[in-house]
């Protein structure tokens, strides 16, 4: 399968860099062109390298663009943005991981491909060869750019070059006196000049004749690490294995959509976007925009533990573990929060860094009219963020039945998170509540008993109970927990089978999602918060009682769920990418195939368009969207095939679309691996492989 854009377009070039990205769980490249700079947002990205600049927000680094290539003859140069540009491609084969760019000027060619192996979890590979359509005199500048895009920045105090023969290496030193390492390779054949960081060739090609470079790229972040070398044919013999490699990805998280092609390439696309996440390699996490760049600081929020996570532990339990492990390893992060804000036990970062110390800022928005900061409660009241974790452990055990993820630090884990919710827990009356929380939908703040949030709670006690005595560990504080549990407060479901979200939500200003949005001051406005259009509203910004009967589907029946989505769906702006497939599952369940199709849809294509939101408030906010990626894959599964397990058997209760006449997908479940096809009379068949 194969992303093709043709033609070159200006005000495409920032989403066709989230589009076209490669990436391999622990480096991201953007879908950018070899003579693209600063503006156009080049980027290269690591997962963990972190970097904060005076007192603005702490996000991750982007690299020095080790690829930047200029080609000109005596009188033109060869850029897509100029008029001697005839045709040009841009190709990602989603099935190999490979990035390709075909441009044809009037007298020359470019093809540039690159990727980035999984095996060689630091090292990107390019390749890039001019064919001279005429007999022609080109002059060709290549190396390293150091001027790249910073949203806080600048992250580098110090960037030093150092050129030997035609291997260049850089070293910089961040603001938090960390040192990070490129180590450039360049092959190529002819005589160079040198300067600053650029290679100069002059070459004279005849009608016909090529002229190739090769570039590998390594990234480290260690003085002692190994600095490889590559030849020429190495990159073949990467590539080669680069492509084996995805095949084996494919081959367990590859999602058929037989009858309708539109809908199978959204939704393998949105996988692709997933297997170029997933490492098996390193225990960092997966951030809210991937590998795309700096937006939200590069920081890991829920959208891993309750989106992506379910998507790996079918796909590819080692990476699901790997990112259960980030949270174990970032729990004195989650303490340290907890203590700093009054409480016992772990409190998670609602924006998670590498070493798990809080990175949201207290002011998330600014008001287009005053242009004062809007002090949001993201930080410190989005609680569920810790039951998340615990759910998600509770989703990888369930699914793999590996219990040795449960050690000394992953009970401490689960009893740290209870002890905070006991402790964040106001008792009024012998009943605890849950109070002044935020939950999925951001709009409503500081809010009391949030129904997410209090079934959460009430949720993950229960897992702590089951593994502590299963671990016969801290009998003693399983006595509490009950305790805490009998009286904690649920949300009722009404007798209309509704689920108020939250205290007081039933008593909110009944008005339309369009009726909000034409009362705003200024197309940027915030619509939550204090002062927000939406606040005294019944309008809420993304699925919230929907995503918790999505959760916990075994605690609610389905005349529930079509009672809470009848109620939901008309005040629900979708405001997060997280919230339409929320939705699609549930309207699968209660027959609502057509609008089950459509939230499908607005998520499996959320990367796949070019009229994004790129900016707020003069801040960049793009990238890719893996939530909503993995949100369609879910979308698929747990709506449209309706898969269940019971007691170690897999479950289908198909629920297709009119225009989908079948799935065909593989699972890993309990260490046995799947294959389940649905027919389009809803027949089926689960065979174990
Ligand atoms: O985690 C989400 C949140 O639910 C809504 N705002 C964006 C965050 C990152 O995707």
């Amino acid at each position: 399968m194969k992303l093709i854009k043709e033609g070159f377009n200006q005000d495409n070039i920032l989403s066709y860099g989230n589009m076209f990205l490669i990436g391999n769980g622990h480096i991201g490249y953007r879908g950018t062109l070899e003579e693209y700079k600063k503006d156009q947002m080049v980027g290269l990205n690591v997962v963990g390298l972190y970097d904060k600049y005076q007192d603005k927000w702490r996000e991750s680094i982007n690299m020095p663009n080790p690829f930047n290539v200029e080609v000109k003859s005596d009188n033109k140069s060869f850029f897509v943005f100029n008029n001697n540009l005839i045709s040009h491609k841009f190709i990602l084969d989603i099935d190999k991981g490979i990035f390709y760019r075909n441009t044809e000027f009037d007298s020359i060619s470019i093809k540039s491909e690159r990727f980035i192996p999984f095996i060689k979890q630091n090292v990107i590979f390019f390749k890039y060869k001019i064919t001279a359509k005429e007999d022609i005199n080109l002059n060709i500048k290549l190396g390293i750019d150091l001027d790249i895009y910073e949203i806080n920045g600048p992250h580098f105090v110090s960037k030093e070059i150092n050129n030997f023969k035609s291997k260049l290496s850089f070293v910089g030193k961040t603001n938090e006196n960390k040192l990070v390492y490129e180590n450039n390779n360049y092959i190529f054949s002819g005589k160079y000049g040198y300067l600053d960081g650029y290679y100069y060739v002059n070459k004279n090609l005849c009608k016909g004749e090529s002229f190739t470079i090769y570039c590998f790229s390594q990234i480290r972040e260690k003085e002692d690490e190994e600095i490889l070398t590559f030849s020429k044919s190495s990159y073949n013999l990467y590539k080669n294995n680069h492509i084996n490699d995805f095949k084996d990805k494919w081959d367990s998280a590859r999602v058929e959509i037989i009858g309708n092609k539109k809908a199978n390439f959204a939704l393998n696309y949105s996988i692709y976007q997933l297997l170029i996440l997933g490492s098996e390699y390193y225990n960092t996490s997966i951030p809210a925009r991937g590998l795309s760049g700096q937006t939200y600081k590069g920081a890991i929020f829920w959208d891993t533990e309750i989106f992506m996570v379910p998507f790996f532990c079918l796909t590819n339990p080692k990476i699901a573990k790997r990112l259960i492990e980030y949270r174990k390893n970032t729990l004195d992060g989650a303490i340290l929060k907890a203590k700093q804000l009054g409480y016992e036990g772990a409190f998670y970062a609602w924006e998670s860094q590498e070493n798990g110390i809080e990175a949201c800022s207290k002011y998330n928005v600014t008001d287009p009219i005053t242009n004062k900061p809007i002090r949001t409660y993201f930080d410190s009241k989005q609680i569920h963020i810790s039951s998340d974790i615990i759910y998600a452990l509770n989703n990888y055990l369930d699914v793999t039945e590996d219990y040795e993820i449960v050690d000394e630090k992953c009970l401490r884990m689960v009893k740290e998170v209870i002890k905070f919710f006991m402790s964040y827990a106001v008792n009024i009356d012998g009943i605890y509540h849950i109070n002044d929380v935020i939950g999925p939908d951001e709009y409503h703040e500081r809010i009391d008993d949030n129904a997410f949030t209090s079934y959460m709670v009430s949720y993950v006690c229960k897992v702590a109970i089951d593994l502590f005595n299963k671990f016969q560990y801290e009998l003693k504080f399983v006595d509490e927990i009950k305790q805490f549990l009998n009286k904690l407060y649920l949300p009722p479901t009404g007798k209309d089978g509704i689920i108020e979200q939250f205290k007081g939500y039933n008593k909110l200003e009944e008005v339309s999602v369009d009726e909000v949005r034409s009362r705003l001051r200024h197309p940027k406005d915030y619509w939550g918060g204090a002062n927000g259009v939406a606040t005294p509203t019944k309008v809420i910004k993304q699925a919230d009682v929907i995503t918790l009967l999505v959760l916990l589907n075994e605690m609610f029946d389905n005349k529930t769920n079509k009672a809470n989505f009848d109620y939901y769906y008309p005040f629900t702006e979708h405001g997060s990418s997280l919230s339409s497939s929320m939705y699609s599952i549930v309207a699968s369940k209660i027959g609502y195939e057509k609008l089950a199709y459509e939230m499908f849809m607005k998520s499996a294509e959320i990367d796949l368009g070019t009229n994004q939101k790129m900016f707020a408030g003069g801040i960049y906010i793009g990238g890719t969207h893996p939530a909503s990626n993995a949100g369609a894959y879910l979308s698929v599964i747990f709506g449209m095939a309706g898969l269940t397990f019971d007691n170690n058997n897999v479950l289908i209760n198909p629920h297709l679309p009119k225009g989908i006449k079948g799935l065909k997908f593989k699972i890993v479940y309990r260490n046995k691996k799947y294959l389940i096809f649905i027919n389009k009379d809803k027949k089926y068949v689960i065979k174990e492989i």
